[in-house]
């Protein structure tokens, strides 16, 4: 069943979004060459709970950390460690809070250092495919002509995209109905209607798109070790088309504030 958010509750999704968006986007910066991926994962745990809130994959179904970190190959669920950033990596940071009974989810991959054409050129894509599946969310159209969008511009820049993980529902939960796979034909599933809230995530492989999970139970990799990124933002559908709840300050998508200046649930 589909929870469609009244506007009190949007309101909720936006305060723990924000909260998500701002430890993402005072992550960024860090990510340079020397640094460890444990370092990150715990400014972001301590930011969070500065925040007012908690990070909301630790623990879940026991995973160990608070930030996803993946590095390369790897295409999600990358668990942080003493492993050290170097310069050429591609690293993916997939982080969620929970903040008042809300959960936000959001996730970018970024160069650290110079990186190679390729791998910037693979992280753009894996942006822009968000974008041309946001553009789908009008009134009308239906679920899968998201997955469509997605599938078809990151195809179309010659990569491929990862079947084995999709978006999701959120809200109260960090994973709600309906499903968001990041493939497949137009014009099936429910009816885009505003108060749905999506974490619309597509994750994408140089190479093909199939993934194994290393031994440390979480981390997926490409089968083909080719490289991997991934981009997320929790949205919500409203009468006016998509409203990106976790945008970050630097994404220009809407004009954001301080979540420590503003009243929670005011
Ligand atoms: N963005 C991922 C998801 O929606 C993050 C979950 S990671 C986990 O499933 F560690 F919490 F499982
Ligand atoms: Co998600």
């Amino acid at each position: 069943m589909i929870i469609y958010k009244s506007e009190a509750e949007l309101e909720g999704m936006r305060q723990s979004s924000r909260i998500v968006a701002v430890v993402l986007g005072e992550l960024e910066p860090l990510i340079r060459p020397g640094i460890r991926t444990r370092d990150l994962d715990l400014y972001a745990e301590k930011r969070t709970r500065e925040l007012g809130a908690v990070p909301a994959f630790k623990g879940y179904r026991g995973y160990p950390a608070s930030v996803c970190i993946s590095v390369n190959e790897e295409v999600i669920h990358g668990i942080p460690s003493g492993r050290i950033l170097q310069e050429g990596d591609i690293v993916s940071l997939d982080f969620g809070v929970l903040y008042e009974g809300f959960f936000g989810d959001s996730a970018l991959t970024a160069s650290v250092g110079q990186t190679s054409p390729e791998a910037r050129k693979l992280i753009a894509a894996a942006e822009r495919s968000f974008f041309r599946g946001l553009e789908q969310m009008k009134e009308g159209n239906r679920l899968s002509d998201i997955s469509a969008a997605i599938q078809q511009s990151v195809e179309s820049e010659g990569f491929s995209v990862i079947r084995q993980f999709i978006g999701h529902g959120i809200g109260r939960a960090l994973h709600e109905e309906p499903q968001v796979p990041n493939f497949g034909a137009p014009g099936r599933g429910p009816k885009l209607r505003p108060g749905m809230t999506l974490a619309i995530e597509p994750m994408i492989a140089a190479g093909g798109y199939e993934v194994e999970i290393l031994e440390d139970g979480w981390t997926a990799v490409t089968r083909d070790r080719s490289l991997s990124a991934h981009f997320e933002h929790t949205v919500a559908m409203t009468e006016n088309g998509p409203e990106i709840l976790s945008a970050r300050t630097t994404d220009a998508a809407r004009p954001r504030t301080s979540p420590l200046k503003e009243s929670p649930n005011a």
